[in-house]
């Protein structure tokens, strides 16, 4: 497994590998690897030629109240786990490799950035967007995996792919989940044992709103009032917002009519957890 830390020596590298008509496999982290990461990484391993992940914690996206400081790290595991499941390279740039003094350029995506997430982190896709970017120059990818679990991060990057004509395909792969449903998360780590149980409230919304769609339920505010509901009953939790979206555009939508996203964001504690499931209607 080759390991790069300088823009300009990972660039050079993958020029000559992509020049053999080799498919490219980038997965971006920000380390402190879970089965969810690795699940990408195998997704790439196995469909692409050769599989690029990155590991580097990007302070543009957590605003100034935020985790930046005491995000879990552990390098040495996140190296050991990518070379036991056969990654070929690893881009492990440090801040002033990605943000130079004088830096001064900004990607910033539309209205898909100023809903949800976007309400809460106001400026948390702007970094997103402008890391990703920065990344995709420099890995040159064929195939971008980012997981569903923050679904609207992968669709913001999908509409900035789309509309600066980059040529790279966006894969957006499933949720991988703990046995009783909690989405693994690195921040899961933050959580004691009351307040991981207080965290499966997020799935068990999610389920809820399932159910009620399954009964034919089709208004998002009566689902909504029974998410509500069945959040509360999970004491010491703090609901930030449930949101339904469209499953392509994120545009919210005021009832369920096709594939649509059911997005939930809360609070265990300080920990703020998000999580999804997509919907279809038509589906039982
Ligand atoms: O999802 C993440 O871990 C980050 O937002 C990403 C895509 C690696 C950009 O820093």
């Amino acid at each position: 497994m080759k390991i790069y830390k300088k823009i300009k020596s990972i660039q050079s590298y993958l020029r000559k590998v992509a020049s053999d008509g080799i498919k490219i496999g980038f997965v971006p982290t920000m380390g402190y690897l879970h089965e969810g990461h690795l699940s990408l990484v195998d997704r790439s391993l196995k469909n692409c030629d050769h599989t690029v992940v990155s590991v580097y914690v990007n302070p543009m996206q957590f605003a100034p109240n935020e985790d930046l400081a005491r995000y879990p790290r552990d390098l040495k595991r996140d190296l050991k786990l990518l070379r036991e499941r056969g990654v070929d390279t690893v881009f492990l740039p440090n801040n002033s490799e990605m943000y130079p003094d004088g830096f001064d350029t900004y990607v910033s995506v539309g209205s898909i950035t100023k809903i949800g997430e976007g309400v809460s982190r106001p400026t948390h896709f702007n970094g997103v967007t402008t890391i990703v970017l920065k990344l995709l120059n420099t890995v040159r990818t064929d195939i971008l995996y980012l997981g569903q679990k923050d679904i609207q991060q992968a669709l913001v990057i999908k509409k900035m792919v789309k509309d600066l004509n980059m040529p790279v395909k966006v894969e957006i792969c499933p949720t991988v989940r703990e046995r009783d449903g909690l989405a693994l998360s690195s921040r899961n780590v933050y959580l004691s044992n009351e307040l991981r149980n207080n965290a499966l409230s997020l799935i068990s919304a999610l389920k809820t709103g399932e159910k009620a769609i399954r009964y034919g339920i089709i208004r998002c505010a009566a689902i909504e009032r029974r998410m509500r509901s069945k959040f509360g009953e999970f004491k010491g939790m703090k609901l930030d917002y449930i949101l339904f979206a469209d499953v392509k555009t994120f545009k919210p939508v005021k009832s369920i009519t096709g594939r649509t996203v059911i997005a939930i964001a809360g609070f265990a504690g300080r920990t703020r957890l998000i999580d999804n499931i997509i919907v279809n209607p038509g589906v039982r």
